[in-house]
């Protein structure tokens, strides 16, 4: 592949956009739907939590999250326009009920109250934030005392084999990722690292370590 459809590729997972973003979205739901699933289970959402997700893309998941329990509320941000319509029109039966709420925002300054989560959780986002020390400070804010912070992504080791990461991406081990945890006030609670088996772009199946850390204040 030339170099310019490998930085597409990486522009368009970063920050989908147009008639190749919604597609890229559906296939981001396909693949990471493991992924996301074991993020929500490790929140130990509880009735009544109000739930903040960063970077849900197409949000095809939030079955996932309202059958944990009863009175959820829902609130996803992204940066992407796109994947805020996205949303909001797969979701438009929990927007209409006023269980799930969409918004754009700049991708560092969210626009909420200090403590105003009771969980947070993201899944393949943290290739792309731009100041990761500030923004897992924000995101401390925002969370209650007694709220959980859940974070997934997938080890550098996986993500550096694909030949679109090395624009755009900025790559983790957990080891990297504690490190950056220890700057701030975040505690670990736990970490939990799987391998799955995915299917590459070729077709081919390939062994995908993720990890998820669950933070607390
Ligand atoms: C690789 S996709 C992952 C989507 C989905 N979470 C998944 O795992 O399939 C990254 C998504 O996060 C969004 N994004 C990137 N940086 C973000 C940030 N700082 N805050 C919120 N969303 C962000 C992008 O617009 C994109 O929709």
């Amino acid at each position: 592949m030339k170099k310019e459809e490998l930085q597409a590729i990486a522009a368009q997972l970063k920050h989908p956009t147009g008639e190749k973003g919604i597609e890229m979205a559906k296939m981001m739901h396909e693949t990471n739907i493991n992924m996301t699933r074991h993020s929500i289970q490790n929140l130990n959402i509880k009735a009544g939590d109000s739930v903040l997700e960063l970077g849900h893309g197409n949000a095809g998941h939030l079955e996932l999250i309202f059958e944990q329990a009863e009175k959820l509320k829902y609130y996803g941000l992204e940066m992407s326009e796109l994947m805020f319509q996205e949303a909001r029109q797969i979701n438009r039966n929990f927007v209409s009920q006023k269980q799930a709420f969409f918004s754009l925002y700049d991708g560092n300054a969210i626009p909420f109250q200090d403590s105003f989560f009771d969980k947070i959780f993201t899944v393949n986002t943290i290739y792309f934030w731009q100041e990761p020390e500030n923004f897992l400070m924000e995101i401390y804010r925002i969370l209650k005392a007694d709220g959980n912070f859940c974070l997934t992504f997938a080890d550098e080791s996986f993500m550096k084999q694909l030949p679109f990461t090395a624009y755009e991406f900025t790559l983790y081990t957990t080891e990297k990722l504690k490190q950056l945890i220890e700057k701030t006030a975040f505690k670990i609670v736990y970490t939990e690292t799987l391998t799955e088996k995915v299917k590459s772009k070729t077709g081919e199946l390939a062994d995908r370590a993720f990890t998820t850390i669950v933070l607390e204040k």
